[in-house]
């Protein structure tokens, strides 16, 4: 296996193709692992910093628990609970809980905030979600797809919804590397960035990986092999934007036609979570007292049905990030 010792993990576009497949198949093995209770004390007497800036539920919960099976302690430290950008600058907070601690996690906004951590801690950083990237969530999503599929080969994802958020832009340029086909269906004004979009078709250049961005839903989900929706709005999003977004996006709600529409019986369907599918949530309530609508990304029907794999896919965060932890930071030879 290749060795990443001392590397930080901060967007999947710092990796080989290579390198991205050892951390996916590593993921598949330590899931065995856990699942037959053989031991993987990996991070023995190593401490972590874990930050965060924004909510969390999975990948707080994959990190705690991933650095206790390999045998790590892990610190959480919630949004206002240190220093941090408020009297203390990034760099030095990086240099002190490097001095402290074996490797740090980050969620936060800003991607410059989690590549200065990286550049003056001194140990490993992983990047668990900026505005503009989720790498960990990538080696869980692509794990969950090869578990499923078996293979890459000749597969096609495509991704609906708000296609410039953070985890449209990593499934795109992440499967682009991996040489699997994307499909994007978004408005216009949704879909990725220029800039995103170069990237990808770079490295699909080199992967034989073919891209394709449209408005049309029909086309891109045509004789696809995943569906994948992520929120209408991301963490720190205003709400200005609410009513645009439903409006823009509603079309490009995940729901039985969609699934029919592919003309692919064996078609899975991934959402990252959490997901608006019903009104039991505060936030879907009040989008159903503004707007009138009870589901929004994705139908309640299709989130609970047989060709949804979401409860697979948030599972395999935590055997991914322990992968992740595991390769960059443990004794793994
Ligand atoms: N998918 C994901 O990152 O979930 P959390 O926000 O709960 O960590
Ligand atoms: N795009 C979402 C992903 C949550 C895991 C957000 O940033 O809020």
């Amino acid at each position: 296996m290749q060795s990443f010792k001392g590397q930080s993990f901060l967007k999947t576009s710092d990796f080989t193709a290579d390198e991205l497949l050892t951390l996916i198949d590593f993921t598949g093995e330590l899931k065995e692992k856990k699942n037959r209770g053989i031991p993987h004390p990996y991070l023995k007497g190593k401490n972590l910093a874990l930050l965060f800036e924004k909510p969390s539920t999975r990948t707080r919960a994959a990190f705690s628990v991933a650095a206790c099976d390999l045998g790590a302690t892990a610190e959480y430290f919630g949004q206002g609970d240190i220093h941090l950008g408020v009297k203390e600058s990034t760099e030095d907070t990086a240099k002190i809980l490097g001095r402290m601690y074996d490797g740090i996690e980050f969620r936060g906004y800003y991607q410059q905030d989690v590549e200065t951590l990286a550049n003056h801690a001194g140990v490993p950083v992983w990047n668990g979600l900026t505005n503009e990237w989720h790498p960990t969530q990538m080696i869980a999503d692509f794990f969950t797809l090869k578990e499923t599929w078996g293979t890459f080969e000749d597969k096609t994802l495509t991704y609906i919804g708000d296609a410039q958020n953070n985890v449209a832009q990593d499934l795109l340029v992440t499967g682009a590397i991996l040489g699997i086909n994307v499909h994007i269906a978004a408005p216009k004004t949704l879909q990725p960035d220029i800039k995103i979009q170069e990237l990808a078709q770079y490295h699909a250049n080199k992967s034989g990986s073919k891209i394709l961005i449209t408005e049309d839903v029909q086309q891109a989900v045509f004789q696809t092999d995943a569906i994948y929706t992520d929120v209408w709005f991301s963490m720190g999003d205003d709400q200005s934007v609410y009513q645009s977004r439903i409006e823009q996006l509603l079309p490009y709600q995940v729901n039985e036609k969609m699934l029919t529409t592919t003309m692919n019986p064996d078609v899975i369907v991934l959402h990252c979570l959490p997901a608006f599918h019903d009104l039991n949530t505060e936030v879907g309530q009040k989008i159903y007292e503004q707007f009138g609508i009870t589901e929004m990304e994705i139908t309640d029907q299709v989130f609970r049905g047989d060709h949804s794999v979401v409860f697979d896919q948030a599972e395999n965060r935590l055997h991914s990030i322990k992968s992740i932890l595991s390769v960059t930071l443990g004794d793994i030879f």
